[in-house]
């Protein structure tokens, strides 16, 4: 069942968050839903309900690009009947103006982001302004961003990078946005941290204490980088250099303090190449695509229950139904 971004927020909100992965091809969207249902290797196993979460879907940019946005639609659709259970969100990540109208007009997202946030303060404002009037006029959310992640390679604890909550205050009151991605210390991509490095709660707790009581923040960048992945990798061949990600204890603290969302692509991208670096690796006689796709199928959705435990939302999708049902 597709639901919107802030309908999932309701039952997170200051007691865990949910995981925004983000997909591009077949293996992923199976092992998402096999992951968040608690399912491993089939799709016929069983809902494991301590293991089963919402989530939330993401598709980027270059997501509808890859091949054709309208497979990544009929794919998804393909799956919430495959598995009638999942209670997740369909939501555009870092839009542009254009591609959020795309988006909104398409009656498949249910929550789109608009991301300016390299524009000023007004001009960021008003883009997102626009966007959350036309998203609202058809029942669909808006997350905007305020505040710089760092970049890669970047020192991130640069205090000019991270949100400011003042800034974000006036952002909220007049964009009208329903949850606010802030910049509190990390950074897209595999290579976030040269050592360990912690996000800033401190700064969440003021972002928290200034906006609207229960509004929900996203925090993007959130890929832990396991060590143990990126072994993996370079033991099967592999060229990644020494890098380290988000904390993953450090999930749950920061949904206390009000992260709702917490994206995930990255360690995504790790399990998949581990599991085709090591397949290739093992098996070189192989040349059939479908045994490494099974692998990763399984490998992936084992790493979403994972991470739903690290988040909290393992074991709460009952919990969420119940609430969607009794507010609609
Ligand atoms: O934040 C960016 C996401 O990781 C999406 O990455 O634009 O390469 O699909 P992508
Ligand atoms: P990672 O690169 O840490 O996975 O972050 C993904 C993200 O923020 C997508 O919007
Ligand atoms: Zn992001």
């Amino acid at each position: 069942m597709i639901v919107t971004t802030n309908e999932l927020f309701k039952n997170a909100y200051g007691r865990y968050a949910v995981g925004a992965y983000n997909i591009n091809n077949l293996e992923q969207c199976v092992g998402l839903f096999r992951g968040n249902l608690g399912k491993s290797k089939t799709n016929e196993d069983p809902v494991n309900a301590s293991g089963s979460a919402s989530f939330i879907i993401q598709i980027s940019r270059g997501a509808r690009s890859y091949s054709d946005k309208r497979f990544l639609e009929s794919m998804i659709r393909t799956a919430d009947q495959v598995f009638p259970e999942a209670i997740f969100a369909v939501h555009l990540d870092h839009g542009t103006e254009e591609v959020c109208y795309d988006c909104i007009a398409s009656g498949f997202y249910s929550s789109v982001m608009i991301d300016a946030s390299h524009e000023p303060l007004d001009k960021n404002i008003e883009i997102t302004r626009r966007i959350v009037d036309r998203a609202h006029a058809k029942g669909i959310v808006v997350e905007a961003e305020l505040g710089q992640l760092g970049g890669v390679e970047e020192d991130v604890t640069g205090s000019v990078c991270l949100t400011e909550p003042d800034q974000a205050a006036e952002f909220v009151r007049h964009s009208g946005c329903d949850s606010l991605a802030v910049a509190i210390g990390t950074s897209h991509g595999a290579y976030k941290f040269a050592g360990s490095q912690s996000l800033h709660l401190d700064r969440l707790k003021e972002l928290q204490a200034i906006l609207p009581k229960g509004f929900p923040m996203v925090m993007h960048g959130s890929s832990s980088v396991p060590k143990a992945w990126v072994d993996r990798i370079n033991n099967a061949g592999g060229k990644m250099r020494d890098t380290s990600g988000v904390n993953e204890d450090q999930y749950l603290p920061a949904a206390k303090l009000g992260v709702c969302k917490v994206n995930i692509d990255t360690d995504g991208r790790l399990v998949w190449c581990a599991v085709y670096r090591e397949s290739f690796r093992d098996d070189p006689a192989n040349f059939d695509l479908r045994p490494p796709g099974k692998q990763f199928m399984q490998a992936y959705a084992d790493y979403i229950l994972h991470k739903n435990q690290k988040l909290g939302s393992a074991g709460q999708l009952e919990g969420v139904r119940a609430s969607l049902a009794a507010y609609k």
